[in-house]
């Protein structure tokens, strides 16, 4: 029985959906003549989600979405606000999610949006949607807030190994079965910066790489101590720690800056104790939670997400009733850091929860099959006519071109 008061609002259900295709990053590392420990232990991926030019933010996005509602039994007649977070659009003016919505068969008793950015548009939709429902306006509706994103940076750049694709649809409810989001600890942060963005005439994202680490960790420090105050001890209290994750090495970055609030001091880590703090605590509150990104990469704005369903499918009945912190962080740039309680039955959903089926029958690209993909994906959002076939889709929605400059979709 979930005693959890009808005031409590927060995640009722969740799920991902990505792209048929991955790639090894040693063999990405073996075609761009790099040590391949640059990449599974220097940034922690093994491999990462690739779409071909038939899977886009869209089709992602319904099959997550999809997946959540039946999943977790929820009448999409239920749905009164739809907000799709993306930084991969399809159309400058059409929102991706106006194509869910059709897709979905939604009530047209619904509000519908797109939010963009960078990798922070989910969580300004989660918090978006807590705020309809606390102001009365949902009168008993659900949110659903979708994440769905393709992270491409150009062939041989640094961040080429930081590629990934993928949805997390999540619905927010009164009484929520996974995860209750404490609103009066929510803190925000916004500041101009430069540190990775998409022109409007690029597929691709332009990165400062090193500087946008750094400015991920200061929104990190802004954020927390908007939500709880500067100085204040979290830690003993948290079960897990949850960060965007970019690349999986990120995360431990954050969790350092983290440690490092709460003593008040930095951690040097060319000394014995400060390295054993780092990796006992990484080891026990993050780590663990990061098998997903390490399989799937960056998939922007739901990759916080996605480490919240590796969390819930693995460790809900040890954490039922415990808290987590949970930072969103989208260059440019944007942060939310907040807090939440897994709920009593959560782990009840552990398993409708897991991706771990879809992702074993994912077909392993090789370098040639890569490269491919990306150089269709640059004309495919003028191409008249995509056979899936042609990229080893089967079952499934897929985009197959564009008439009329009308884009169309598919089910197969
Ligand atoms: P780089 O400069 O080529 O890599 O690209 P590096 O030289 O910094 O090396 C990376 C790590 O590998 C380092 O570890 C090296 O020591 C280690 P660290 O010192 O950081 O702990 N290393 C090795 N380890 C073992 N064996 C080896 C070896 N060689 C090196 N042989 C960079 C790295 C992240 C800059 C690049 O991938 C990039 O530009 N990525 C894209 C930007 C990015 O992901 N930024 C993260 C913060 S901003 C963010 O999260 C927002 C974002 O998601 C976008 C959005 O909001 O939409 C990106």
């Amino acid at each position: 029985m979930n005693a959890r008061p009808e005031s409590s609002v927060g995640i009722d259900a969740a799920a991902f959906a990505g792209p048929r295709g991955c790639l090894d990053l040693a063999d990405l590392a073996a075609a761009r003549g790099i040590d391949p420990a640059k990449f599974l232990q220097g940034l922690g991926q093994r491999r990462m989600a690739i779409a071909s030019p038939c899977e886009d933010t869209v089709s992602l996005a319904v099959a997550a979405a999809d997946r959540a509602l039946s999943a977790f039994d929820i009448d999409p007649g239920d749905i009164g606000t739809l907000i799709v977070g993306t930084e991969t659009g399809v159309d400058h003016s059409k929102p991706v999610a106006v194509y869910v919505h059709e897709l979905l068969g939604l009530s047209e008793r619904c509000r519908t949006f797109e939010t963009k950015h960078a990798c922070y548009g989910a969580m300004a939709g989660l918090t978006a949607s807590m705020d309809w429902i606390a102001s009365g306006r949902a009168r008993g509706r659900k949110a659903l807030v979708i994440a769905s994103d393709i992270a491409r940076y150009g062939l041989g750049t640094p961040g080429e190994p930081t590629q990934g694709a993928g949805a997390v649809a999540l619905v927010i409810d009164r009484r929520p079965r996974l995860l209750t989001i404490d609103p009066s600890r929510i803190g925000d942060f916004t500041r101009q910066v430069m540190d990775f963005w998409r022109p409007l005439y690029s597929k691709v994202a332009f990165a400062d790489g090193h500087y946008s680490i750094r400015c991920y960790l200061d929104a990190l420090t802004a954020a927390r101590a908007d939500a709880v105050g500067p100085g204040a001890e979290l830690l003993d209290d948290l079960a897990a720690c949850l960060y965007h994750v970019p690349f999986v090495k990120m995360a431990k970055k954050a969790h350092q800056r983290h440690l490092e609030i709460e003593r008040g001091a930095p951690l040097d880590l060319e000394r014995d104790a400060d390295r054993h703090l780092l990796a006992e605590d990484h080891g026990r509150r993050v780590a663990p939670w990061l098998e997903l990104n390490a399989e799937i990469g960056n998939i922007y704005t739901g990759s916080l997400f996605l480490a919240l369903i590796d969390l819930l499918r693995q460790a809900a009945d040890r954490f039922a009733g415990r808290s987590i912190s949970l930072f969103s962080y989208g260059s440019g740039c944007g942060a939310t850091f907040c807090l939440g309680e897994v709920a009593e039955a959560a782990s009840d959903w552990s398993s409708a929860l897991d991706p771990a089926d879809d992702l074993a029958r994912r077909r392993m690209l090789d370098i040639t099959d890569y490269e491919r993909f990306v150089r269709d994906g640059e004309s495919a959002d003028t191409a008249e006519s995509l056979d899936p076939a042609a990229y080893g889709l089967g079952e499934g929605l897929f985009y197959v071109g564009t008439v009329d400059h009308q884009r169309r979709y598919v089910r197969g």
